[in-house]
């Protein structure tokens, strides 16, 4: 028994020597420690020995399969290392070859305005409010003062979701939501960009474009203030040398109301196509806060004063970079907006 037990360990070794393959280990390992293999029905018949050499037995055939175990463990862990090597191979990387090259996007026109205009006002301490786009009629009208029948509301009759609900035509509204979030208490600094909706379609007007409100509540705020500011906005956004006019005009929450002008940045004022020879062109609408926009907003108007302004993003956009019609914001034609990617 012993001679054919050598044998099987002499065999069993030199097997596991050949392995080349995790399914040969498996073959072999079926072979000589499974419940059926010789090795383990040897087990078996320690039964029929005596007492006295059963021991030893045992312990020899331990010992066998024992060291058929630690072989095939060590030939498992050799066949993995073996494959990750090669696979490591297999897998090498030549960092020196040229790698793919992403197109940056830019931002967009109409953004690069937002985040400009925002910057100046903030830099003057100014916070930036935001308002719903889809608004009340009280906000968008009654609260600044267009009342249901009065002629104003022509212009900016747009798109009304039902009675009461309209894609708000203008970003004054954010005017009345943040002075009665305020209860009554200045001082107010605020710009609020954001879309606004109305019917108008021609090269310089579309259905939906965007404005930034700007509204100054505090004691003792007049015209002089918001000259100096627009004055400060203008030469931010166009250039030390602009110049800025105010016209009178109407607007039914601003009293007295005013168009402002920038000197023309093309010509300097001299008059050229851009200005259409007067010199000038037209910025934003501003003025006064009405003081019954005042009141019906919780503002004493023997202590507070205001004013407001309300400028067009794209309208700014295309003064700024010569943009000749209104559509190409909304398009993305990639030919378009790829030439503002140095701002
Ligand atoms: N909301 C006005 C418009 O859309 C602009 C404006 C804002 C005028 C603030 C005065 C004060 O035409």
């Amino acid at each position: 028994m012993k001679e054919r037990l050598n044998q099987i360990h002499d065999e069993a070794l030199q097997e596991i020597d050949n392995i080349n393959s995790m399914d040969g280990l498996q073959v072999v390992r079926n072979t000589y420690l499974s419940k059926k293999s010789e090795l383990m029905q040897f087990m078996g018949k320690m039964k029929d020995l005596k007492n006295e050499e059963r021991a030893a037995f045992g312990q020899f055939i331990n010992s066998i399969k024992n060291e058929i175990s630690e072989k095939l463990e060590h030939k498992r862990k050799a066949l993995e290392e073996a494959k990750l090597k090669e696979k490591l191979e297999k897998e090498v990387v030549d960092f020196t070859l040229p790698s793919f090259s992403y197109q940056k996007g830019s931002k967009h026109p109409f953004q690069i305005i937002v985040d400009q205009v925002s910057e100046i006002f903030i830099g003057m301490g100014y916070d930036i409010a935001e308002g719903p786009e889809v608004e009340l009629d009280f906000f968008n009208f009654e609260l600044l003062n267009v009342p249901k029948d009065h002629p104003a509301r022509d212009m900016q009759d747009s798109f009304y979701i039902d009675e009461t609900h309209l894609m708000r035509s203008q970003t004054s509204p954010v005017q009345a939501h943040v002075m009665l979030k305020a209860e009554g208490k200045g001082p107010i600094k605020i710009i609020s960009p954001g879309k606004v909706y109305r019917r108008d379609d021609d090269a310089t007007h579309s259905h939906q474009f965007g404005q930034i409100e700007g509204l100054v509540i505090d004691k003792n705020i007049n015209m002089g203030n918001l000259l100096s500011t627009l004055e400060l906005f203008a030469k931010s956004m166009f250039g030390e040398k602009r110049e800025v006019r105010m016209r009178s005009s109407y607007f039914p929450f601003t009293e007295p109301s005013v168009e402002a002008d920038i000197s023309c940045f093309e010509c300097g004022g001299k008059g050229c196509k851009l200005c259409k020879g007067t010199g000038w062109i037209e910025i934003l609408g501003a003025g006064m806060v009405h003081p019954h926009v005042l009141e019906m907003c919780g503002f004493d108007t023997k202590e507070y004063q205001g004013f407001a302004f309300g400028v067009g993003i794209e309208r700014v956009a295309m003064l700024k970079y010569g943009i000749d019609h209104i559509r190409k914001f909304y398009t993305n034609d990639k030919r378009f907006l790829t030439q503002f990617v140095k701002e």
